[in-house]
């Protein structure tokens, strides 16, 4: 910090001794040697002292309070409904919320580790699943933010927060990943049914659409798409 300060002055004054002393052909290397000393100043001492470009790391270690708890209904956007009913509808959703995250690494789990003859059909079946599943996540969790809540994230805690029953490790066959994942689909679309009417009892038609619309319009035809890999059906010839 100090160097520069003391630095700084000595430029000019070499330059006017140089300037009037030297002849023209002189001046030109009074410059370049002038030109590399500037540069070595400024390597040495930083660019600008006011500006510390080093982010301010670990900051989790000391954080002060959350912004907002879980399962709280602190921020008021103005959307024209009451606390309670914001509060009872980020209920519902963090509960759908939970189920839906886990249906969607279901189907990305059998993604995966699909075996048979409808390996190639499968595999590709639910890979759709899991991205249209992965667009109702993200519409569900900001319909949360939307109402003023904290939506579920993180895996430890869906877990926690789920209905659907803990999916094996293992590897199973595709007869049973197809009736695991209609159980979850049966489980959601039951919530959805019954949050839909809550939520249309309270006035929350935004919750009630996203509901009905998004989440059970999707959860039934993907119930077809798959329900029918359970039906036992001749290949070749009709009996
Ligand atoms: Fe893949």
């Amino acid at each position: 910090m100090a160097s520069p300060a003391k630095a700084a002055p000595k430029a000019p004054a070499a330059k006017k001794t140089a300037a009037p002393a030297a002849k023209k052909p002189v001046a030109p290397a009074a410059k370049k040697a002038a030109a590399p000393a500037a540069a070595n100043r400024s390597a040495a001492t930083g660019s600008n002292p006011a500006v510390n470009v080093q982010p301010i790391l670990n900051q989790q270690n000391h954080a002060p309070a959350p912004i907002q708890k879980y399962g709280t209904v602190t921020q008021r956007l103005p959307i024209g409904l009451e606390d309670n009913v914001r509060l009872g509808s980020v209920t519902m959703l963090n509960q759908m919320l939970a189920d839906t995250i886990t249906l969607r690494d279901m189907y990305k789990k059998h993604h995966w580790q699909v075996v048979g003859p409808t390996f190639y059909q499968l595999h590709l079946l639910y890979d759709k699943h899991y991205e249209e599943q992965a667009v109702l996540v993200d519409s569900i969790a900001e319909r949360i933010q939307i109402l003023g809540g904290v939506a579920v994230a993180m895996a430890a805690d869906v877990a926690e927060l789920s209905s659907i029953p803990r999916v094996p490790r293992d590897r199973e066959e595709a007869p049973v990943q197809v009736s695991r994942l209609l159980d979850a689909h049966q489980r959601i679309l039951k919530n959805c049914h019954d949050y839909a009417k809550k939520s249309d009892d309270a006035g929350d038609d935004g919750t009630n659409d996203l509901l009905v619309s998004e989440l059970m319009r999707t959860n039934e035809l993907q119930v077809w798409f798959i329900s029918e890999h359970l039906v036992e059906s001749p290949l070749t010839r009709a009996k």
